[in-house]
């Protein structure tokens, strides 16, 4: 090889390699060009611009392959527009501009001897001064958290606006154990951790995804999520697709405020996710675009100080977990629950429990936020002002103005089609009256017949039988219900057979026959006289006149039944084909 050559790619290969495993500083991403990104060595984790939604703003994300992003410079509300850029300064910072060239994020990196930048395989986003890590976005966590990063904790909680916990794992008295640094880590296989140098095993499991030690290429990661719960994902590479796999609160209605401040929180049948409403219509949406930021009262308490009410919630209690105070709890019946509260001015609700437990709860916090389930065993109380104007129920909409239109509409389609119907029996019936003997029309008349005959009820009837034409009809039939498919004919076969063009066999015997199953005596061959041992329940048994029913009722299993009804056919000549037709037809399609 000549030494350009050599040279040419020996550049070449440092340049590949370098574009992938560290980034120099100088170099940008721009906004403009989302497809422009700097990978993982192994391709699994690229960092770049992505779109928010439809809008013309875009985020600087960390993405596992396929799109789920893992990391975010900054916070939700740091965007910039399609002008902005993330550029890796020669100072060692990293930063995010946007179209006006203001910063709106900085890794605050600069003077701390950065020499390179790069995004590991584990979807690490490293600046380095030689070998020595300076800064991670693994140690800048936004909302999730994926294998190999590790969150230093305290007790694992769930809290709201920093003070109301509504979650605790980990850290509870029934871990007996004094933590030094406890650290918070996803194992790769799905496993949610605890590490400690005080446990005795080393760690603690917090929680298993439901795909644990499944699938070799999936990522797991656990998320934060904007609805208040802490759940753990599953995605596949390069789907983008991802699954719930656990979440620390199975029922979304237990998160704190998920339906703001008066809201109440609950399902209906229809939905899984959770339906936010007001208590009453003494109540309404602080938002009406948006349900989960709760109610307030169309009339404060303060203004109709003597004519308070309390408002009934069923099922319904009151997620507050900051502690009770003594002096709101009290052991005491539904009506003194309810009585008590209206008579203390602090008080603005409360719950009785029909638990077994005969307490009741008053509330004296302004944050109010409501659960109600048809299982749960309480009864709520909200103080409102004048008389109490519960929700309409659930189906019902409060049409206003359009409701008297809308009913003039529904009146007139209710006319119509009662009108349409009458003409419809009017005209089934005349066609009943001329034409049920018209042989044209047979074959209807023989299914309504089929039911008739289901039904076990005696019917007489004056045509003549062709034996003939009978004996062929229950020899066809009992090759339609053999046991083995390929032993039934083909509807062509049949037709044949029906009509004499064939000589029939005589067909093995039904296996529901030859076991005896319906009246321990075996029949063997497919003979008439053997029929009549069919009808235990027709009125009138009779083997000579082939006009009597043979119906079989009650009919108790599925073979039975259509044995029971190809022999009621057998007998009515006249309806015979289209009954043979729908036995056999109905048998080889099963
Ligand atoms: C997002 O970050 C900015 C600073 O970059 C900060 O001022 C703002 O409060 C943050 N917003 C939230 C919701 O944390
Ligand atoms: C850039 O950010 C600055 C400061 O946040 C803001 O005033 C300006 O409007 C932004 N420019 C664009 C084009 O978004
Ligand atoms: C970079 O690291 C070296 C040691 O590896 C240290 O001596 C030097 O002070 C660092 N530079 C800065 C600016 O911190
Ligand atoms: C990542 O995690 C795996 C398995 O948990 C471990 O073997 C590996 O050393 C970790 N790598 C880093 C860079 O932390
Ligand atoms: C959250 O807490 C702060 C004080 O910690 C308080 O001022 C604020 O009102 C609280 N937010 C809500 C929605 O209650
Ligand atoms: C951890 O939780 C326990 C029980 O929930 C509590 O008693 C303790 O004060 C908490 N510790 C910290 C540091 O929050
Ligand atoms: C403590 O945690 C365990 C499991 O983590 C749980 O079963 C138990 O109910 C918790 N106890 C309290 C008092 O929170
Ligand atoms: C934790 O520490 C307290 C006091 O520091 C001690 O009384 C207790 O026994 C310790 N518990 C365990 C499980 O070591
Ligand atoms: C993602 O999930 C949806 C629904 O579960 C499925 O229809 C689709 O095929 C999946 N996409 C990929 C790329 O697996
Ligand atoms: C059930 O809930 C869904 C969404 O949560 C909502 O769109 C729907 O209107 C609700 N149905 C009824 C009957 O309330
Ligand atoms: C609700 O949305 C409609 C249409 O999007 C808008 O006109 C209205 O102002 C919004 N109301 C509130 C309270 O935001």
């Amino acid at each position: 090889m000549k030494p350009r050559n050599l040279l040419f790619s020996l550049f070449l290969f440092y340049t590949v390699t370098t574009a992938q495993t560290t980034i120099q500083p100088g170099t940008t991403l721009s906004a403009a060009n989302p497809g422009q990104t700097w990978s993982s060595p192994n391709n699994i984790f690229n960092l770049g611009f992505s779109q928010v939604g439809v809008s013309s703003s875009y985020t600087l994300n960390i993405n596992y392959n396929g799109g789920v992003p893992i990391w975010t410079a900054g916070n939700a509300t740091t965007t910039v527009d399609s002008k902005g850029s993330f550029q890796f300064l020669s100072s060692g910072s990293l930063r995010l501009i946007n179209g006006s060239d203001a910063v709106v994020w900085d890794s605050n990196t600069a003077r701390l001897g950065v020499t390179t930048a790069s995004l590991d395989d584990f979807g690490n986003l490293v600046l380095k001064n030689g070998t020595l890590t300076v800064w991670s976005s693994f140690d800048i966590p936004t909302d999730t958290i994926v294998p190999n990063q590790t969150l230093s904790t305290g007790n694992l909680t769930l809290r709201w606006n920093d003070t109301i916990e509504y979650w605790n794992k980990g850290l509870n008295s029934s871990v007996d154990a004094n933590l030094t640094s406890p650290t918070l880590g996803l194992q790769p296989t799905g496993i949610l951790t605890i590490f400690d140098v005080a446990f005795t095993s080393g760690s603690y499991i917090v929680a298993y995804s439901n795909d644990y030690a499944e699938g070799s290429s999936r990522l797991r990661f656990l998320r934060l999520e904007k609805n208040g719960n802490l759940r753990l994902y599953s995605s596949d590479i390069g789907t983008g697709n991802t699954t719930i796999v656990w979440s620390a609160l199975a029922d979304q209605c237990e998160i704190f405020y998920y339906c703001g401040n008066m809201g109440i929180c609950s399902y209906n049948e229809s939905s899984s996710t959770p339906n936010c409403g007001c208590p009453s219509e003494n109540f309404e949406p602080v938002d009406v675009n948006d349900s989960r930021q709760g109610c307030k009262r169309k009339v404060e308490i303060e203004s109709c100080a003597g004519t308070a009410t309390m408002l009934v919630l069923d099922n319904a209690k009151f997620l507050t977990y900051q502690p009770e105070t003594l002096s709101q709890v009290y052991s005491s019946g539904i009506s003194a629950c309810r009585m008590m509260c209206l008579s203390q001015s602090s008080c603005i609700a409360s719950t009785s429990l029909s638990d077994g437990t005969g307490m009741c709860y008053l509330k004296n916090s302004v944050v109010i936020i409501g659960y109600q389930n048809p299982e749960l065993p309480s009864t709520s109380f909200v103080k409102v002002c004048g008389p109490t104007q519960p929700n309409p129920p659930p189906g019902v909409q409060i049409a206003g103005k359009s409701k008297s239109s809308r009913l003039h509409v529904w009146v007139v389609l209710v006319v119509v089609l009662i009108t349409l119907l009458g003409l419809i029996a009017v005209e089934g019936g005349l066609w009943w009256w001329c034409c049920r003997n018209s042989p044209k029309f047979g074959s209807l008349s023989a299914q309504y017949a089929l039911l008739e005959y289901a039904s076990g009820a005696p019917r007489l009837t004056d045509q003549d039988v062709d034996m003939q034409q009978v004996r062929r009809a229950v020899q066809v039939s009992f090759w339609c219900i053999q046991d083995q498919p390929s032993q039934r004919p083909p509807m062509g076969k049949v037709v044949q057979m029906l009509e004499g063009i064939f000589e029939i066999e005589n067909p093995p015997a039904p296996k529901a026959i030859t076991e005896g199953s319906i009246h321990g005596t075996s029949i063997m061959s497919s003979n008439l006289s053997a029929l009549s041992t069919f009808a235990p329940s027709a009125p009138t048994p009779s083997s000579s006149s082939s006009n009597q029913t043979l119906g079989v009722s009650p009919l108790p299993s599925g073979r039975k039944y259509r044995e029971g009804i190809f022999i009621s056919a057998a007998f009515r000549p006249k309806l015979k084909p289209v009954i043979i037709h729908t036995i056999c037809y109905n048998t080889r399609r099963r």
